[in-house]
């Protein structure tokens, strides 16, 4: 049976992630065939370069693909199937005033926790909903994968103010790490394993890793990363194919001091910020942070190779490469497509899958994914410990939403204070003050 060719739009057609994504969708049209690729972004120079490279690839390795670039919502929503939206509200100029600031103040500065991931939800919200209200106005049978971030946030928002729209947040770090642990365990693939997990979109534990067989992987799991954290057998020994940026092997490395802290789980390694605040701090340049190494590298390596494969008319010989991890993109959307039935980490709203802990919060857990959406599987009850991290982090999200929705200062100020990556109130303040000023033109006017 051949299956029905889909019609995507990529929104934030002008991400860096724009051409892996491609690249990846591309690799992937026997399982998940496309008959039309669109971009839409609110900044139409950015997305051109994206845009102008894209044409390219797709004139040589998939020219029935029908490719449209446009910054006009009627014209990018119309006739769509699938929107895969990655946004970034204030681009990476206002990731780096997210990061810089706290940091002043000797707070955590960082892109999705913390008062940085505050204010970029602050930013993000809106820009979300839009897309979601385009889309239901031009092509309301489509579904909304959203990996814009601050995801745990952006969630919250839809579930409090879209509740009936077709939208699932998804993040990529859990797969990042299973990636990793199939390395350590030396399996073919993170598929190979079936896990339960529990916890919020950034914050949160593996519980139970099985392999085809139904054999516990969890002993040799829990032994490696309490030893390397997520660091691969590879990494160590000078072996690994490619090299991980420093940043991120030190996080991968510090894992295993976040696991210390609950033997019997796997952490997700964001919660690094929220155990060893004060060492992430003593870690960071506060003149140079993430934003500035992403634009640095990333950003720039991707707008100066789309601009040369543009140039040259060929993509032949391209230095862009098929984004591997983003394959759970096109797993979610196949699973909708064609009711495949895969199971999944999402980001959904917990109705008792968690059965301790707040009905109204939007978790990460394994799903079931089928043509009607994200079906949560149970995952019991959850520690105190546990239960008591994702109160706090659940009120930070939650105040977040409705300090937005309300346009309430002292929400905010409380949500600030509330993060557990926060000494004390009057510097909660104090950097709340610094954010206002430079989010005027991005924020609800607060009072
Ligand atoms: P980027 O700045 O390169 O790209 C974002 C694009 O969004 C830009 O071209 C920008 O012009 C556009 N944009 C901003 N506001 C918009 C709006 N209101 N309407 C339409 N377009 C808008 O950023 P990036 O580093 O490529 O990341 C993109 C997003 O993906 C970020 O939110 C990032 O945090 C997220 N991300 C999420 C995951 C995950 O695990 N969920 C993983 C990787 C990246
Ligand atoms: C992981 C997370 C994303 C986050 C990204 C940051 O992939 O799951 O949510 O946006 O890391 O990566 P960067 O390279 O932009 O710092
Ligand atoms: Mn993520």
């Amino acid at each position: 049976m051949s299956l029905k060719e889909q019609s995507i739009l990529v929104a934030g057609g002008g991400s860096t992630f724009t051409p892996g994504i491609v690249l990846m969708l591309l690799e992937n049209l026997d399982k998940f065939p496309i008959r039309q690729l669109k971009f839409y972004d609110n900044d139409k120079e950015r997305q051109q370069q994206i845009a102008d490279a894209t044409e390219v690839i797709l004139k040589e390795r998939a020219p029935h693909i029908k490719f449209v670039a446009t910054t006009d919502p009627e014209e990018a929503f119309s006739d769509i199937d699938f929107v895969m939206a990655h946004i970034r509200v204030g681009k990476y100029a206002m990731r780096e005033k997210d990061e810089k600031i706290p940091l002043k103040y000797g707070v955590i500065g960082q892109e999705t926790c913390g008062p940085g991931g505050i204010a970029y939800g602050m930013r993000s919200i809106g820009g979300v909903l839009e897309l979601i209200d385009y889309m239901e106005q031009y092509s309301p049978e489509a579904w909304m994968l959203n990996y814009s971030n601050p995801a745990a946030i952006v969630a919250e928002a839809t579930r409090k103010l879209r509740p009936n729209s077709k939208i699932i947040n998804i993040c990529d770090m859990p797969v990042g790490i299973e990636n990793r642990m199939k390395d350590v365990l030396g399996l073919e693939s993170r598929k190979d394993m079936t896990v339960k997990y529990y916890g919020l979109n950034h914050f949160g534990w593996w519980t139970d890793i099985r392999d085809r067989d139904g054999k516990d992987l969890m002993p040799e799991l829990k032994e490696w990363v309490s030893k390397n954290g997520y660091i691969t057998p590879d990494e160590l020994n000078g072996a690994a194919e490619e090299e991980v940026e420093p940043s991120w092997f030190y996080t991968f490395g510090k894992a295993k001091e976040v696991q210390w802290l609950d033997p019997d789980t796997l952490p997700n390694t964001y919660l690094k910020y929220y155990f060893y605040p004060q060492d992430e701090v003593e870690h960071s340049d506060p003149e140079h942070t993430r934003a500035n190494e992403v634009m640095e590298h990333r950003e720039k390596n991707t707008f100066t190779e789309c601009n040369r494969i543009a140039n040259i008319q060929t993509a032949e010989d391209a230095k862009l490469e098929a984004d591997e991890h983003a394959t759970y993109i096109v797993d979610l959307a196949r699973a909708i497509a064609y009711n495949s039935k895969e199971r999944m980490l999402l980001i959904v709203p917990n109705k008792g899958a968690i059965v301790n802990f707040d009905e109204d919060a939007m978790v990460e857990v394994p799903c079931i994914v089928g043509s009607q959406g994200a079906e949560p599987l149970t995952q019991g009850e959850i520690p105190r410990f546990q239960k008591g991290l994702m109160e706090q982090q659940v009120a930070v999200e939650k105040l977040v939403v409705e300090a937005w929705t309300e346009g309430s200062y002292q929400k905010l100020w409380q949500a600030l204070f509330l993060s557990k990556t926060m000494p004390n109130a009057r510097v909660a303040k104090q950097i709340l003050d610094d954010l206002i000023e430079v989010n005027k033109e991005y924020w609800p006017e607060l009072t």
